[in-house]
C-alpha cells in the first residue's frame, strides 16, 4: 500500500477528518492505553521553535508505544547544506514517520516525495494542518454539530487561516474572515476550497461584520515565525483587528474563542479575553496531544 502524507488538510476527505476526530475523542477518554505503534520511531526536525507541537508528537508517540526523536535543523547536515531529498532517504532508513516544521513549505513537499515513510508537516509558511484538525476536535467536543457552525477568523492571512480555509472547503463550513484589506487571502488555496464549497467563505475588512452571528472565534498572531522583520508595520496594519470584550461581545452570546497559541498578549487578543470564560486555548492546547495520536495512527502502519 502507498505510504501516505499529511501535507495539507487537501490531503484528507470530509470522512477522513470526521474519523480522526472520533479517534482523538476515542484516545483522549481512553483509560487503560492501547500501544499501536510499539517499536515505531518519529524523526521530528524543527527549523523553527515549538512548545506545543514538539511536545504532543513526543508525548503522543511515547503514550501510542512508540519513540520520538527531536532534531534540530542546524545540527543535522540538513543545516550544513546537505539537501532535503538525502535527508529524506537516510531518515527514511531509520524513522517509521518523519514530521518537518520549516519555513519554505516547498521543503515539506520535496521531503515528502523523497521520504519512503509519511511525512507529516508540522507547519509551514503556507499551513498548519494538524493544528486546525484537533481545533475541528476542540469545537467537535464543545458542540457535536461542529459542521453547521458559523467561524469568524479575524486577523493574519497566515498557515493558520490557510488550514481553517482548506477545512472549510473539504468539510463545508461557513467561515467568515476578517482581515485588513491589503492582507485578504486570495490564491490557489482559496480557489480550490471554493471549488468545494462555493458560498461558505466570506471575505471581510471589518471585523464586527466577521464576527456577527459567529459561534467560534478565532484568532492568531500577526507577526508569524520568520517576519520579526515586519513587526513594527504589521502592528500598525492590524490595528483595530484585536479580539477584545467589545468584539466578542457582538457575536453569539455563548460563542467560544480558540487561538492555536503562542499568544502576544494585548496585542491580537486582550488577556482578559484569552483568559475569560469564552476561552478554550488550553484545551485546544491539550487537545493537540490527541490529535497528533490519532493522525500517527492513520499514517504510521
Ligand atoms: N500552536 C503551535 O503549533 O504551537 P507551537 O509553536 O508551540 O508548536
Ligand atoms: N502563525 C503562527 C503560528 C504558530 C503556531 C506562526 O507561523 O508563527
Amino acid at each position: 500500500m502507498a505510504k501516505r502524507d499529511l501535507i495539507s488538510i487537501f490531503d484528507l476527505k470530509k470522512a477522513e477528518i470526521e474519523n480522526l476526530i472520533k479517534d482523538a475523542n476515542i484516545l483522549k477518554k481512553e483509560k487503560k492505553r492501547s500501544r499501536p505503534l510499539r517499536g515505531k520511531t518519529l524523526a521530528m526536525i524543527f527549523e523553527k521553535a515549538s512548545t506545543r507541537t514538539r511536545v504532543s508528537f513526543e508525548v503522543g508517540m511515547y503514550q501510542l508505544g512508540g519513540t520520538a526523536l527531536y532534531l534540530n535543523a542546524n545540527d543535522l547536515q540538513l543545516g550544513k547544506g546537505e539537501t532535503i531529498e538525502d535527508t529524506a532517504k537516510t531518515l527514511s532508513r531509520y524513522a517509521d514517520c518523519i514530521m518537518l516544521r520549516t519555513f519554505a513549505h516547498d521543503n515539506v513537499v520535496k521531503l515528502a516525495s523523497a521520504a519512503s515513510v509519511p511525512v507529516i508537516n508540522g507547519l509551514s509558511d503556507l499551513s498548519h494542518p494538524c493544528q486546525i484538525l484537533s481545533d475541528l476536535f476542540t469545537v467537535y467536543e464543545k458542540n457535536k454539530n461542529y459542521k453547521k457552525l458559523t467561524y469568524a477568523y479575524i486577523g493574519d492571512s497566515n498557515n493558520v487561516l490557510n488550514s481553517w480555509i482548506e477545512a472549510a472547503g473539504v468539510l463545508g463550513l461557513h467561515l467568515k474572515i476578517a482581515t485588513p484589506r491589503s492582507f485578504a487571502p486570495s490564491g490557489a488555496i482559496l480557489e480550490t476550497a471554493r471549488e468545494f464549497n462555493q458560498t461558505g467563505i466570506k471575505l471581510y475588512n471589518d471585523p464586527d461584520e466577521a464576527v456577527k452571528d459567529a459561534d467560534v472565534i478565532y484568532t492568531d498572531v500577526w507577526v508569524s515565525m520568520g517576519q520579526e522583520n515586519k513587526r513594527e508595520e504589521k502592528i500598525k496594519d492590524f490595528a483595530g483587528f484585536q479580539v477584545n470584550s467589545v468584539l466578542v461581545n457582538k457575536a453569539k452570546h455563548n460563542a467560544i474563542v480558540m487561538h492555536c497559541l503562542p499568544a502576544h498578549r494585548d496585542e491580537e487578543i486582550t488577556s482578559e479575553v484569552l483568559d475569560g470564560r469564552q476561552s478554550v486555548v488550553f484545551d485546544q492546547a491539550e487537545n493537540r496531544l490527541h490529535m497528533q495520536k490519532a493522525i500517527l495512527k492513520l499514517l504510521i502502519k
